[in-house]
């Protein structure tokens, strides 16, 4: 068979397709690496990328994401993406309330709290209050789209909030980033920690060529709101346990500090503004701490 030369190649590329066109597998895949191609240089001038997941819900991964970017803002140029679709509370906590600006250019994000640059799928939706009911490859599609089109300009860190689980979402996500750009810090919690599902989620992690930066134990004791000492209501901490399995370190553990969610509650503000002497957000400083040594 005759080899296509380069410029016929390109032509049958521009060629839009037909409406009852169903691309074949070698269409994907080509059209996978062009997006592959332009995400990489939309990131061209993001220092470094950290991706927070964990194999559950619920175990702070949001708190997380906003309370580190926060901390990193401090002194640097940081930017949220948040891709869970179903559950995305990333703009409320950083103090934004419209979705990005779109233009022929692109998708601009708008600045929050610290000037945090966010960009969340939830305020890119009709009706917030709705329920997404997409299949994987709708909310795949969606996901490269946003990350072909968002411009963060320049940015020291660009931290993604992911959903719970290892589907589709980790799953684009992660592929379509560059490989520099798989930092993975793994959100787990004591209750979780007995289940095999952070372990999952860390094992996805290297498969798919990711750096997993560590381990952030939340939840880990309660901090008394009488006395601010630290209770603890589990006898073993099996955080240690877990990263060693997965060749990693606990970067940080996060009390559960109840004064410091009711503070944050009041003032519709993450821990480590609404209450910034309290254990939680000092705990958040130290992992802002070592989350720089490990990039
Ligand atoms: N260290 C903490 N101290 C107090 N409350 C916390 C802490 N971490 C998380 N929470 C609360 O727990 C709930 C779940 O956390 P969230 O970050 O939304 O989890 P995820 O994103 O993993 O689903 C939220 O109401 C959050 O405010
Ligand atoms: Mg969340």
């Amino acid at each position: 068979m005759a080899e296509e030369s380069e410029a016929e190649e390109k032509a049958e590329e521009a060629k839009p397709p037909h409406p009852h066109h169903h691309p074949s597998r070698e269409e994907i895949r080509k059209q996978i690496e062009r997006e592959k191609e332009e995400i990489e240089k939309r990131l061209e001038n993001v220092e470094h990328v950290l991706v927070v997941m964990s194999g559950k819900g619920g175990v702070g991964k949001t708190t997380v994401t906003v309370n580190l970017a926060l901390c990193l803002a401090e002194d640097a140029d940081v930017g949220v993406l948040d891709l869970d679709i179903h559950g995305p509370n990333v703009p409320e906590q950083l103090g934004v309330d419209r979705p990005p600006q779109a233009s022929p250019a692109g998708l601009f994000p708008v600045k929050g709290y610290r000037d945090v640059k966010v960009v969340s799928i939830g305020t890119m939706l009709e009706d917030r209050n709705l329920p997404v009911l997409w299949r994987g490859p709708r909310k795949s599609g969606f996901i490269r789209e946003v990350l072909v089109k968002t411009q963060w300009g320049d940015l020291d860190y660009l931290i993604v909030d992911m959903p719970p689980g290892t589907g589709d979402e980790i799953m684009t996500g992660l592929e379509m980033l560059p490989e520099r750009a798989r930092n993975v810090l793994l959100v787990t919690s004591p209750e979780s920690m007995a289940h095999s599902d952070v372990v999952k989620a860390g094992e996805a992690v290297k498969r798919m060529d990711g750096n997993l930066l560590g381990v952030v134990s939340n939840m880990h004791g309660i901090i008394c709101p009488e006395c601010d000492s630290l209770i603890e209501y589990f006898t073993e901490d099996h955080s240690e346990e877990l990263a060693e399995r997965l060749g990693v370190e606990v970067l940080a553990r996060i009390p559960l500090d109840p004064e410091a969610k009711l503070r944050s509650e009041e003032e519709g503000k993450p821990m480590v503004l609404a209450a910034p002497d309290s254990r939680a957000a000092e705990a958040f400083q130290e992992l802002a701490e070592r989350v720089k040594e490990e990039l």
